[in-house]
């Protein structure tokens, strides 16, 4: 099956340059192609910071922006995010029996999770009692299948200093449930550190996030306070099917310089 991840999108309403970038430009940009060039895909997920101050004018901007979308879309709420007014311009989303935006979907290859780790006004990520009760319930009924987890927020030490504060805030639990499911966990997608990474757990589990379809840092890692910079939209084509999980990033707008020649081998 064919997934698009789109990340940290940080919409405003229209007109509204944060950090030096147009949103809804970066956004419509992207979308844009993902209808043009991938009508074949079976979902979209936007891994959250959805919108930058989570306002009414904001989400309706994303709903319109997501219009042409003709195939299945699960939200996932950042910090930056606000849950009443995710729910209220997203009525039909679905969510768990607290609220929270929580939801799964089962594949030919396995379960896909999605979770929320939004908390009003903290900045890193909150997974409590009580979502960690509906996960509980979702690995269980997964049995022994594999699982994929969409989350805003890394459930690891993404290792840039940026982040040191402003990292999931607890204590390793997350992932430690995560490694105990018996079907294993074939990768968890992210956002929230507006970089591509990629990595594996010390539990063994594979990770990676999506580059922000908005803002972006320059990397540099040890600066906690790093320069934003803009770029072009960006999205990752993310496979999953019988070979296992591949993610590939699409940047919008490229300049092409000369064909590459058919390499037939060996
Ligand atoms: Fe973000």
């Amino acid at each position: 099956m064919k997934i698009i991840q789109l990340t940290d999108s940080h919409l405003m309403p229209s007109g509204i340059v944060v950090n030096g970038v147009d949103p809804e430009k970066q956004l419509r940009a992207a979308v844009t192609d993902i209808v043009e060039q991938h009508a074949d895909a079976d979902l979209l997920v936007m891994t959250g910071d959805l919108c930058n101050f989570g306002d009414p004018e904001a989400y309706a901007l994303l709903k319109d922006i997501l219009s042409p979308v003709a195939f299945e879309t699960r939200l996932l709420l950042g910090n930056h995010d606000k849950r009443p007014q995710f729910r209220e311009a997203f009525p039909d989303h679905p969510v768990d029996e607290n609220g929270y935006i929580q939801s799964w979907l089962d594949t030919p290859y396995g379960r896909l999770l999605f979770l929320d780790s939004h908390e009003h006004g903290v900045i890193g990520g909150i997974y409590g009692e009580d979502r960690m009760g509906w996960l509980d319930s979702a690995l269980e009924s997964a049995g022994d299948a594999p699982v994929t987890v969409f989350i805003h927020h890394p459930p690891i030490d993404c290792g840039i200093a940026h982040f040191a504060h402003i990292g999931m805030h607890d204590d390793g639990r997350l992932i430690a449930r995560l490694a105990a499911h018996p079907g294993g966990i074939r990768h968890i997608v992210f956002g929230h550190i507006h970089v591509p990474l990629s990595g594996t757990s010390r539990e063994g589990i594979a990770f990676s996030s999506g580059q922000a379809c908005s803002h972006r840092f320059i990397t540099e890692l040890d600066r906690p306070d790093p320069m934003w910079t803009g770029g072009n939209p960006c999205y990752r084509i993310i496979t999953l099917d019988e070979v296992g999980l591949r993610a590939y990033s699409v940047e919008v707008g490229q300049t092409p310089t000369t064909r590459a020649e058919l390499c037939a081998g060996p």
